[in-house]
């Protein structure tokens, strides 16, 4: 998304559309999605692939922004879709989202998703565990059904955003480890099952990356396992599904490479391997979520108090915060900002802009430069459409902002702000029993 378009008025642009008019029409705090930018950005990895004549799935995962708009994108875009819950599932199903290029992920996936997932076909699970394996062979056997799986393995890479520390890595949560003998137990465990058909690997080194060499390092952990496996147990894998974690541009020290770089460089080493080893190209299959929607989406809040303490720090206080970003405070994460009704104006002031929430804590971005600004100013902060609607929350009982998709210089609501009845919807009163 271009931060510095703006119109006549010094109001900034998103997709051809006026933000402050957005403000104005839907509310604020409002989630702004520039649809174009979600195609290119989807279009970037698709079309790298077809470029290099290779057979792919680019799966969106869907924990970034789960939406049924959302997912109506993502198919007209030919992707395919990551879901980690009943919830995206569901979600994906009511966008009438193709179920055969939907891949069920999660490291606690219970009857109901792994029902819900062999009713409605879905193109396959991505198997993290013993238990999985067992409950998931004994449904399939209730329901007359068979499914295609991925076994998701920790390569022995870890991924710091920036650098990366070759570690055991067993201490994960998810997938097997590759070299304490549960993936290949495992392994052998599925290729016995004769209503589960595995097809492939799957791992995932981290997020927010900007390098390719963690990923380079994990395709060729892979392939060790896989040399093993294929002389042993003859094991050869149709699809390699490297994961997501591409790494987007928050602020100006984010230097992303672009998205067809990460492919160009995986599916590179994954040929050199196959080469080797003497075997057929598998698909490989990609899961990228913020680097389908991160950066094609920005936030709108109104700008209430400001409070100057001379010499130490001015707060400038928004009507939203943690609730609809949660990820300063969570992971100290960096936004960039700008005044959206003051964009020809020049940056005089440092300030820091504080979030509504009753927390010290909920602070959105310290420091950053702005021009003057005033209370009933609107504040756009950037590249927050990956986990900003989706970690959004109540906390204080805030209810949760709009999202507003723009496209062609036209603007259309596509989640619905929700009200004060929402928040007690839920809510019974207490009888009390004596
Ligand atoms: N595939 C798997 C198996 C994953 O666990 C994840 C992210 C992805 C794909 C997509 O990663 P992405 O391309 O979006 O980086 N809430 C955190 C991010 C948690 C990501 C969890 N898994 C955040 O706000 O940064």
């Amino acid at each position: 998304m271009n931060r510095e378009q703006f119109n006549s008025k010094g109001h900034l642009l998103v997709g051809g559309v006026d933000t402050v008019q957005l403000a104005n029409e839907y509310g604020t705090p409002l989630y702004v999605y520039d649809v174009e930018r979600i195609r290119q950005n989807a279009r970037s990895f698709v079309e790298t692939f077809k470029k290099l004549g290779v057979q792919a799935q680019v799966a969106y995962a869907s924990k970034a922004f789960s939406s049924i708009a959302m997912l109506q994108v993502a198919k007209e875009e030919g992707l395919s879709l990551d879901v980690v819950s009943r919830g995206e599932l569901y979600t994906a199903i009511q966008a009438e989202f193709p179920t055969d290029r939907i891949h069920l992920h999660g490291n606690n996936k219970n009857i109901e998703e792994l029902e819900m997932a062999i009713e409605q076909d879905i193109g396959c699970i991505v198997i993290d565990n013993f238990w999985e394996i067992d409950l998931l062979n004994g449904l399939l056997e209730e329901h007359g059904k068979e499914m295609d799986v991925l076994l998701r393995v920790t390569p022995g890479i870890e991924a710091h955003t920036h650098d990366y520390i070759l570690t055991g890595q067993e201490d994960s949560k998810f997938g097997f480890d590759l070299w304490n003998g549960q993936a290949e137990q495992a392994l052998t465990q599925l290729m016995d099952l004769e209503r589960i058909h595995i097809k492939g690997l799957h791992c995932h080194i981290g997020s927010q990356i900007f390098e390719t060499h963690g990923f380079v390092m994990a395709v060729r952990k892979l392939f060790e396992a896989l040399n093993n496996w294929k002389s042993q147990y003859g094991f050869i894998p149709e699809v390699l599904n490297l994961g997501g974690g591409f790494g987007i541009q928050y602020t100006d020290e984010d230097e992303p490479l672009p998205r067809s770089t990460y492919v160009e460089e995986l599916v590179t080493e994954v040929k050199r391997q196959v080469e080797s080893m003497q075997i057929d190209m598998p698909e490989v299959w990609i899961e990228p979520g913020r680097a389908i929607v991160g950066d094609a989406g920005l936030t709108l809040y109104t700008i209430g108090a400001i409070k100057d303490i001379p010499n130490v720090r001015t707060y400038v206080s928004v009507d939203g915060g943690m609730t609809d970003n949660l990820r300063p405070a969570l992971y100290h994460a960096r936004y960039a900002a700008a005044v959206a009704n003051k964009m020809n104006a020049p940056r005089e002031q440092l300030v820091s802009i504080a979030g509504k929430c009753c927390e010290s804590g909920d602070m959105l971005i310290w420091d950053v430069e702005l021009p003057h600004v005033e209370s009933g100013d609107i504040l756009a902060t950037f590249s927050t459409g990956a986990y900003g609607y989706a970690m959004s929350n109540h906390y204080n009982r805030f209810p949760k902002a709009a999202v507003v998709f723009v496209e062609n210089g036209e603007h259309q609501l596509v989640i619905q702000r929700e009200s004060y009845e929402d928040i007690t919807r839920f809510d019974l009163p207490y009888e009390r029993p004596y």
